[in-house]
């Protein structure tokens, strides 16, 4: 089959092609975030409107990339959710406009699915069972991963995901959105042990996450500093060294735990933080104390994408699974 994806849930748009044979022919991407920029965060009305005048033309290139024609393509895969409605709106409608005018099937498939599933576009793929780190702006998920379709849920976060805290964090810390690669980045500047943040919920058994009283704790952490007038750039990158090295900690020790309570050797991290390098490093090194190894997606295929989209609508669109006649969108949607 070949598999056009498309991904339009948040603030980017994503389109790829798919050969259930020959593998990934062609991606494009168009990322939104410098218009957010202006206003701290993902304007839902203006993502929409973007992602209207974005999708077509890049479906267009990737089938000008991988030599095809729109007749070429068998069946689509469009993100049905979870993510901002009128954004999966345009998504599901392209997505089944073109499935009616080519006569080919359509599918809408889950964002975290994608993201779970995109390693498995890389040359060294993981085999099942496998344990996955969800990690992105809206999850923070520890799943047991037994098949395509068979996920059971080890521990997910009571609160904030890690990067709506990375986010959070960079604002606190004056920088733009999206924060999570500005907090690390600034963090290369930072000095290790000048603050010492919590590693929140680690103390206690269990699989769940906490991110909020960490945020606290980093508000606390810059509001005593700029009241003490010692804001400085060296303690903006301090502050964010020790914020980052908190989540990362705290992740370690949960993969850790999942590890071991699904008997597995094979870890995967998926989602937006999973570009972040400390957090690859920090895992690494743990799996290879475990025994075990860690699998990931190339950087550009963590954040948001349209590959891992085409991906895990073909393998449910192989097993004969598509949508009725209904566009699907579903802005909460668990996995
Ligand atoms: O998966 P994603 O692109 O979108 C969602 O489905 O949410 O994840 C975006 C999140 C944002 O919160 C962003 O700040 C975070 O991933 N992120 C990072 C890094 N790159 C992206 N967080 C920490 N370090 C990074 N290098
Ligand atoms: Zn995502």
């Amino acid at each position: 089959m070949l598999i056009l994806g498309i991904e339009t849930s948040c603030d980017e748009t994503g389109v790829a092609l798919y050969d259930s044979e020959r593998g990934l022919l062609a991606d494009a991407l168009f990322s939104q975030t410098d218009m957010h920029a202006d206003y701290g965060g993902v304007v839902p009305e203006l993502a929409s409107r973007d992602h209207v005048q974005k999708l077509l033309p890049l479906c267009d290139e990737v089938l000008d990339r991988a030599v095809c024609t729109r007749s070429d393509i068998t069946g689509i895969a469009y993100t049905a959710g979870p993510g901002l409605v009128g954004a999966l709106m345009v998504g599901g409608s392209v997505a089944h406009a073109l499935g009616l005018a080519l006569d080919i099937p359509v599918l809408g498939v889950h964002h975290m699915e994608g993201h779970l599933l995109a390693p498995m576009l890389e040359d060294n793929p993981p085999g099942f069972p496998f344990v996955a780190l969800l990690v992105s702006g809206g999850h923070t998920q520890l799943v047991k991963v037994s098949g395509i379709g068979e996920y059971e849920l080890l521990g997910e976060s009571v609160d904030d995901a890690a990067g709506e805290a990375f986010d959070k964090a960079a604002k606190m810390l004056g920088l733009d959105y999206p924060g999570g690669p500005r907090v690390a980045a600034l963090a290369e500047q930072g000095r290790e042990g000048v603050y010492r943040f919590p590693r929140p919920m680690t103390d206690r058994p269990g699989l769940e996450f906490s991110f909020s009283g960490l945020k606290t704790y980093t508000l606390n952490t810059v509001t005593a500093e700029q009241a003490a007038d010692n804001w400085t750039e060296q303690t903006r990158a301090d502050i964010a060294l020790a914020f980052e090295s908190a989540v990362v900690d705290t992740l370690v020790i949960k993969c850790r735990r999942a590890l071991e309570a699904a008997d597995c050797d094979r870890l995967v991290m998926a989602g937006g933080v999973s570009a972040n390098r400390r957090l690859r490093a920090a895992l690494e090194t743990m799996a290879g104390k475990q025994g075990a190894s860690v699998f990931y997606a190339r950087p550009e295929f963590c954040t948001d994408n349209g590959a891992m989209i085409a991906y895990a609508g073909c393998q449910r669109l192989l097993a004969g699974q598509r949508d009725g006649d209904r566009i699907v969108a579903k802005p909460r949607w668990p996995m």
